[in-house]
């Protein structure tokens, strides 16, 4: 599968698992499906309250925990540093596993104005070495900036929404100049909707591939990680394998031409949500 690479060389691949609302028993199942069908890269988050099924799920798959990127994220709640201290941990010991793969920060949440603090709690814990990797979610520009002034190190990923409704062409490219991989959120938009379009239906007729998959494809053309949620091995397996569908320049740019100004799921403006 084609991998995307950070600035400091870290490598992602272009489909991961979405995990939100994958919890107990059923959630460990689906996260182990996904890794034995050839996931290596699993979302989740403290505030998804699933980071044990994750765990238990990676555990539980027949693939080597160092071929596995576990993902999780401190939230808003946590931003002072020592709560982002004690976060990290509880997400470690949650997760049940020695180094955390990837920890990001969940939301800027600019107004409370206290994401450099964690942010250098993730610093330190990288230092510690109970972090591999790490990054942030939903930051703006100016907050990317701001970190990186302050610290000197930039992230290595940036999660945001992106989906055809909202492709954030401008901050793609400002992720591409920076070597940060951005991972895209909701990369389906939910499967509402978004499914539907008539030019995503006439796009996977002509590949004879599902629209599922054709929104996918448009992802890995852009350059983005996607991390689809999907809990039956069907999905996840049609998902996976979206990732060697290659769609033409003309097909990828009616895709972003669904793009609206307003076209965010929830609303969700980092410039002005504050997340728990
Ligand atoms: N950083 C953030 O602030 C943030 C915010 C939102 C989400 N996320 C992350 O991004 C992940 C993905 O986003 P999301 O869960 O909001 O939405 P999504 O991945 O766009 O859509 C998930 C929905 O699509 C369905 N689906 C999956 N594959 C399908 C297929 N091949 N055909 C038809 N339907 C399909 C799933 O159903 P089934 O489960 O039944 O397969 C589920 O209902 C989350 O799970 C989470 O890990 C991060």
């Amino acid at each position: 599968m084609t991998a995307l690479i950070a600035h400091n060389g870290f490598r992602l691949p272009a489909i991961g698992l979405g995990t939100y609302a994958l919890r107990g028993d059923a959630g460990a199942d689906a996260v182990t499906t996904a890794i034995d069908g050839g996931y290596r890269l699993v979302d989740s988050a403290f505030n998804y309250e699933n980071e044990g099924a994750v765990g238990r799920g990676v555990a539980a798959s027949a693939v080597g925990r160092d071929e596995i990127v576990v993902t999780t994220k401190i939230p808003g709640r946590h931003h002072p540093r020592e709560k982002a201290r004690t976060s990290i941990e509880e997400s470690r010991a949650r997760l049940g596993v020695e180094v955390v793969d990837l920890h990001l920060i969940h939301w800027p949440n600019p107004r409370q104005g206290e994401y450099v603090q964690a942010w250098e709690a993730l610093i330190e814990a990288q230092q510690r070495g109970i972090v591999q990797q790490i990054g942030v979610s939903n930051f703006l520009p100016e907050h990317l900036e701001r970190i990186e002034r302050e610290t000197g190190v930039r992230p290595v990923v940036n999660q945001i929404e992106v989906h055809p409704f909202f492709p954030q062409s401008e901050q793609l490219a400002y992720h591409r100049e920076q070597g940060i991989i951005t991972e895209a959120w909701s990369p389906l938009a939910r499967a509402d909707r978004l499914l539907g379009e008539p030019v995503i239906a006439e796009i996977a007729a002509a590949h004879g591939i599902t629209a599922a998959q054709a929104v996918l494809a448009w992802h890995v053309a852009r350059g983005t990680v996607a991390i689809p949620k999907a809990t039956s091995a069907a999905h996840q397996a049609s998902n996976l394998a979206a990732a060697s569908v290659i769609l033409d320049a003309g097909e990828v740019e009616a895709i972003t031409a669904l793009g609206r100004p307003d076209g965010r799921l929830f609303g969700g403006d980092p410039a002005t949500h504050e997340e728990s």
